[in-house]
């Protein structure tokens, strides 16, 4: 089988890379040229792990190209998936769909055969609906079909979750598409992966449910970790003492700074929106959108309650920028309110992350001080702060940190740290969601 990609972003790169894996030809249509260029060259545009392997591979094996020219990238393609980008629109929160409505009319322009046309960027409700229409106009001498096919790859994780999903879900309503998408996902349905076949609304909203799902379930388990604080009691055994709930799981109970990331924040504020404008407000996700941004802005505060109530001409290492591990991306990360905000209060920031740092460049305040591990960031510094849990973090000795840094006060933004072992080497530790005590100014 034969497929077209429109758009090398993650979703689309990723998404590729995996198809071409599972033995189909892709073709990914790439219009910015510097980005084709480098995957041209062999180097990826983002950091995922294994993805450049996987994509080699798949190069050599002329399973997987990369072009400008829609023309050539469609021909014989059964089905033409549009993973171009859909970033929340300034000023209302909507997801911007010009770029999908543009690939779908320039694909519609281009097709020569009849084709099936699925979306996999995440769309609102309706989108499907009106890519049909723009289907119809532009060529009614050729009946192709619509689906909606929504993408829930982690970053970091996201070839594993292509390859063992938990479940697929299809919104298509005509049969031959039908067909030609279940052959697509053959692999998976050989290992026994459930495929939810359904309407195209309803593939629209499950994604954004699915995102918000998550979303309140880590806003929840940050407010209960606040409570914990106050009340004496660790966070970490409620999770597990909820998780094991069945009903309740124990994954996305990990506290922390807040969630950042390209679909958390985006998706959260499209579903607001989008209920808003049905009349159907969802005051649950208004929120925990509201939570979380509240969340993120405080974060700041604590490392200077833990300064002694101010940051001013003291030294503030900051381990950790990207919104989460493994992955490069700054996004939303909660590392641009707290270091934006020590540096406005006039700290001297160093910085180090594995990753994220040509990213974090452009996003954060110029005075920032970037630095080769975490050891020459904690150099000289009142204060540590642990933003992102990157596994190398964990590994740090105490004693060499102790040695290094001047003051004593470490943030645990992840709790990555132990506090017993932290407190004996002589540190003021103050975790997140942990019995009281432990908690700066209080
Ligand atoms: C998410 C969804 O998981 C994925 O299914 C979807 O398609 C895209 O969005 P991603 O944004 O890559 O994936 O990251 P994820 O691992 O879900 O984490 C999102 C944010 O929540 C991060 O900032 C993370 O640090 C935070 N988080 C997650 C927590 O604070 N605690 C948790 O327990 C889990």
């Amino acid at each position: 089988m034969r497929i077209a990609m429109i758009g090398g972003g993650y979703v689309g790169l990723v998404s590729a890379a995996c198809f071409a894996e599972f033995g189909v030809e892709v073709a990914v249509v790439e219009a910015d040229p510097g980005r084709l260029a480098s995957l041209h060259a062999g180097r990826m545009p983002i950091y995922e792990p294994g993805l450049d392997a996987l994509v080699a591979g798949n190069v050599a094996a002329g399973r997987l190209s990369f072009t400008d020219d829609l023309t050539s990238a469609l021909a014989g393609a059964e089905a033409v998936f549009i993973a171009v980008g859909t970033p929340s629109r300034r000023g209302d929160g909507h997801a911007d769909l010009t770029y999908v409505y543009a690939a779908a009319e320039q694909v519609a322009r281009a097709l020569t055969h009849p084709a099936v046309i699925v979306t996999k960027s995440t769309v609102p409700v309706g989108t499907g609906r009106r890519i049909a229409a723009i289907l119809r106009d532009v060529r009614p001498d050729l009946p192709c079909a619509v689906a909606s096919n929504p993408e829930f790859l982690r970053e970091g994780s996201a070839i594993a979750d292509f390859m063992h999903p938990d479940r697929v879900v299809i919104g298509v309503e005509d049969e031959g598409a039908r067909e030609v998408l279940r052959l697509l996902y053959r692999p998976l349905y050989l290992i026994e992966t459930p495929i939810v076949f359904t309407n195209l609304e309803t593939a629209e909203l499950t994604k954004y449910a699915a995102n918000s799902f998550l979303a309140m379930k880590v806003a929840f388990i940050n407010e209960i970790a606040d409570l914990a604080e106050k009340v004496g009691a660790d966070v970490h055994d409620i999770a597990r003492g909820i998780g094991l709930d069945g009903r309740i799981g124990r994954k996305f109970l990990h506290p922390g700074p807040g969630f950042g990331g390209s679909c958390f924040p985006k998706d959260t504020l499209a579903l607001v929106r989008i209920a808003q404008d049905a009349g159907a407000p969802s005051r649950l996700i208004e929120t925990v959108v509201a939570v979380n941004e509240a969340r993120k802005a405080g974060m700041a505060g604590r490392v200077i309650a833990a300064c002694g109530g101010s940051v001013r001409g003291k030294t503030i290492a900051v381990l950790g920028l990207t919104f989460k591990p493994e992955t490069d991306d700054m996004r939303d990360s909660p590392a641009i309110p707290i270091v934006s905000r020590l540096i406005g209060d006039g700290a001297r920031v160093q910085v180090y992350d594995p990753q994220g740092m040509d990213q974090a460049r452009p996003m954060l305040p110029e005075t920032v001080v970037y630095c080769q591990n975490a050891l020459a960031a904690a150099e000289g510094a009142a204060a540590l702060v642990v933003v992102t849990e990157w596994n190398e973090f964990r590994a740090l000795d105490p004693a060499r940190l102790a040695e290094t840094m001047r003051g004593r006060a470490v943030i645990d933004l992840r709790n990555i740290f132990d506090p017993a072992t932290m407190r004996e080497a002589g540190f003021a530790y103050y975790g997140i969601g942990r019995p009281a005590g432990s908690q700066p100014g209080g």
